[in-house]
């Protein structure tokens, strides 16, 4: 069979700077040619977290030989693409800047269609990258930046069933490992401490346990993580362990209360979702994986998680997303502007008691 479309995808928004070239076939399956991604960890290491103008410079850096081994390793010439896709939004606007410009003027160089995609978005469809999955389907999306619960209903429609008040989780479990001395990024470090802790020697708060919404909170976990570190200190390695054993449990218990709610929310409006979907960062994590597994067995609906290399930010997921588009005859013209906010869902209002200034809602 030939194949329908090759597209170069560049993804700058936060801390990766990545490339990749994605084919999607007629039937609307799809195959990576080459995902290069070169994570920043190492520039921002020293201050505890991404500091927006490091992430740009650095992005600026990077960039053009990222893409060039992209391209390189996936055997295409720019000739031989369908499109250029770069993450328009949301996120750090500098860093989106970047990668929107440099897939412009390549656009613009090579006479190809540019698509802007919503990082979201691109978290939103990557499943169906790797395997066959009709829609609707239900997402819950756990990154440093967005905990949603969202109703994937096609490309470009989308529905926001649940979202956070205040702490994304990944921005939660980083939070706890700079609390506990751990290095960035925290979330991968907690969950390794977590691996040999005792999660029950701490009775952390579930929150939101039981409520009618599928809305998260997370950020009177993390305090109350905060009070028992100050009220152990200092803490010895094993008491790093069972906090963020104990950490994890509670954010994990409560992700699993608030996702049956909304695959009830979900059943209610759109039927039975043809799956139960994670994405984002967060779903790298192994823990979640097999508690999630137990939410959707319950609602009578599969689990579908990416492999955990795309589920952190890569430039395939942007690829997929623009070819995605494509197909649906969604393309934009170079007036597209960079976005540090773009709702997946436009019609979403902040939930009651919002109250965070880094997380989306
Ligand atoms: O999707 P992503 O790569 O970037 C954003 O768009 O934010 O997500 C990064 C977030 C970070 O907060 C990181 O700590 C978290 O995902 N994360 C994890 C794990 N791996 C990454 N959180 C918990 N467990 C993990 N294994
Ligand atoms: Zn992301």
């Amino acid at each position: 069979m030939g194949y329908e479309m090759l597209v170069l995808g560049i993804e700058t928004t936060c801390d990766e700077t990545a490339a990749a070239v994605i084919e999607r076939q007629t039937d609307g399956s799809g195959r990576i040619l080459s995902n290069v991604v070169r994570s920043q960890i190492e520039e921002h290491a020293p201050f505890g977290g991404v500091v927006p103008e490091i992430a740009a410079r650095a992005h600026v850096d990077l960039l053009d030989g990222i893409i060039a081994s992209a391209m390189s390793e996936s055997g295409v010439g720019f000739d031989k693409l369908s499109g250029i896709a770069a993450a328009a939004g949301p996120g750090l606007i500098g860093g989106v800047i970047v990668g929107l410009t440099t897939a412009k003027a390549i656009a613009l160089v090579h006479d190809k269609p540019l698509i802007a995609v919503n990082h979201l978005e691109a978290h939103a469809l990557t499943p169906r990258l790797t395997c066959p999955l009709a829609f609707p389907y239900c997402l819950f999306l756990a990154s440093g930046g967005h905990t949603q619960i969202v109703a994937v209903l096609g490309v470009s429609d989308y529905v926001r069933l649940g979202t956070t008040v205040d702490d994304a989780m990944g921005e939660a479990f980083d939070k706890v490992a700079k609390m506990l001395g751990l290095p960035y990024p925290g979330g991968p470090q907690v969950e390794r401490a977590a691996a040999n802790g005792n999660a029950k020697r701490f009775n952390f708060p579930r929150p939101m346990m039981g409520r009618p919404d599928a809305n998260f909170s997370l950020s009177g976990l993390k305090t109350a993580v905060r009070n028992e570190a100050s009220r152990i200190d200092p803490l010895e390695p094993q008491d790093i362990n069972d906090l963020c054993a104990g950490f994890q449990a509670a954010a994990l218990e409560s992700t699993a209360d608030r996702l049956s709610v909304g695959l009830k929310l979900f059943q209610e409006r759109f039927g039975t979702p043809r799956a139960l979907v994670a994405a984002g960062g967060v779903a790298a994590n192994q823990a979640i994986r097999s508690a999630l597994q137990d939410v959707a067995a319950k609602a009578q609906t599969t689990l579908i998680i990416p492999p955990p290399a795309l589920c952190t930010d890569n430039g395939a997921m942007i690829a997929w997303a623009g070819a995605e588009r494509m197909a649906a005859g969604l393309i934009d013209d170079l007036e597209a502007p960079p976005r540090a906010r773009w709702l997946l869902d436009a019609k979403a209002t902040a939930p009651a008691g919002f109250a965070n200034t880094r997380a989306g809602f």
